[in-house]
């Protein structure tokens, strides 16, 4: 089975996939990973991120070691991402790389997980569930705060809303594949859940839901 989970940063999307994963034995991709590892390589080359063809040459050049830097989850990498992602080819790029990983899941697994912006519209319009995660801004950037603080990074609570709020613009307001709940995509908003509360919530989505829909 293919599980498809989208929403803005911090919604939870990525403590949900963890517990859906090992739950129902799949494989995941944090897709979001993909994008942050390319504006890492931009990074550590000294490229502008507005230049389109260094960074469609890094997508191309596109290494999966990248997505385990330790350099990967910090602020400036998720904005230097969002930017990025606003390149219709450096998404073309990662396209093959999340189809391949999202229908050929390894021997003794169930199937894939992927999270990320434009997994139910665009990667795997076929996936068998579908959970847009969201939660209220202030909820998010609070959660983001913490996270960033457990990882000694310097941050504070006004400027990780106003990244927040820049970043959901940008998501959602790009030409290609933009941040959007898929119509027929199930709504999980984690604002007063808890993370044990989400992962039960989608559980009971998906037991609720016939598996296979009409495959492409
Ligand atoms: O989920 P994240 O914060 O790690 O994602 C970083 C950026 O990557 C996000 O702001 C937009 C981009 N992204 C995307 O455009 N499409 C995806 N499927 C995943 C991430």
């Amino acid at each position: 089975m293919i599980v498809a989970i989208d929403g803005p940063a911090a919604s939870g999307k990525g403590t949900l996939v963890k517990k859906l994963a090992e739950y129902y034995n799949l494989e995941a991709l944090d897709t979001g990973s993909l994008y942050r590892a390319v504006a890492l390589s931009m990074v550590i080359s000294g490229d502008e991120l507005q230049d389109h063809n260094k960074a469609l040459q890094h997508s191309l050049n596109f290494d999966f070691r990248l997505t385990q830097s330790p350099d990967l989850r910090t602020a400036e990498i998720g904005v230097a991402a969002s930017k990025i992602a606003l390149f219709q080819d450096v998404r073309k790029a990662l396209f093959s790389f999340q189809r391949k990983f999202a229908t050929n899941p390894p021997a003794g697994k169930s199937g894939t997980i992927l999270d990320g912006r434009d997994i139910a519209t665009v990667v795997c319009p076929e996936a068998d569930y579908k959970i847009f995660v969201t939660a209220q801004i202030e909820i998010r950037a609070k959660r983001r705060l913490k996270e960033l603080i457990e990882r000694n990074q310097p941050a504070i609570y006004a400027s990780v809303l106003n990244e927040l709020r820049d970043r959901d613009v940008r998501d959602s307001t790009r030409k290609s594949a933009p941040l959007q709940q898929s119509i027929d995509a199930f709504t999980l908003d984690t604002t007063h859940l808890t993370a044990d509360q989400a992962f039960k919530t989608a559980q009971k989505y998906i037991a609720s839901e016939p598996i296979n829909r009409q495959r492409i």
